[in-house]
């Protein structure tokens, strides 16, 4: 936080120089989770936590994980592309998995 809070202290400077008003500060994109959006959007209504931490859950690897995401992708004719599974895969993986490798 102590770096965002230094950011948001130059950019208040540079639109008091500039006097430049419509400017969205690059903290906000840097907080935004975007797997985390876009399983809340569209995952969560079928499952949450269960599916993940359940006994005998059955993804055990990275690939596997990728392969689920890019499945119900499919499944919910969602299109996802490679940018929008990575990024999912990458949230369940920091969220439940903890798995190390290659996607
Ligand atoms: C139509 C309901 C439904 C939707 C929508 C859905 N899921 Fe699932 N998902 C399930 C069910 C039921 C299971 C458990 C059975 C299984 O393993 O196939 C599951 C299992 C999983 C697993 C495997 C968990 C494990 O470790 O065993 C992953 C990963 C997963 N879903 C990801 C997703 C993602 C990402 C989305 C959104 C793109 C999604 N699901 C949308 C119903 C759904």
């Amino acid at each position: 936080m102590a770096v965002v809070s230094q950011q948001m202290k130059n950019l208040g400077r540079v639109v008091g120089v500039c006097g430049v008003l419509a400017f969205s500060p690059p903290a906000a994109s840097a907080e935004f989770d975007r797997g985390q959006a876009l399983y809340e959007n569209h995952c969560k209504s079928c499952h949450e936590d269960w599916a993940h931490t359940r006994e005998g859950r059955r993804v055990v690897s990275m690939s596997a994980l990728r392969q689920r995401v890019a499945g119900w992708s499919l499944h919910s004719r969602l299109d996802w592309g490679d940018e929008e599974i990575d990024d999912v895969t990458d949230y369940l993986n920091r969220r439940f998995y903890q798995l190390t490798g290659q996607p």
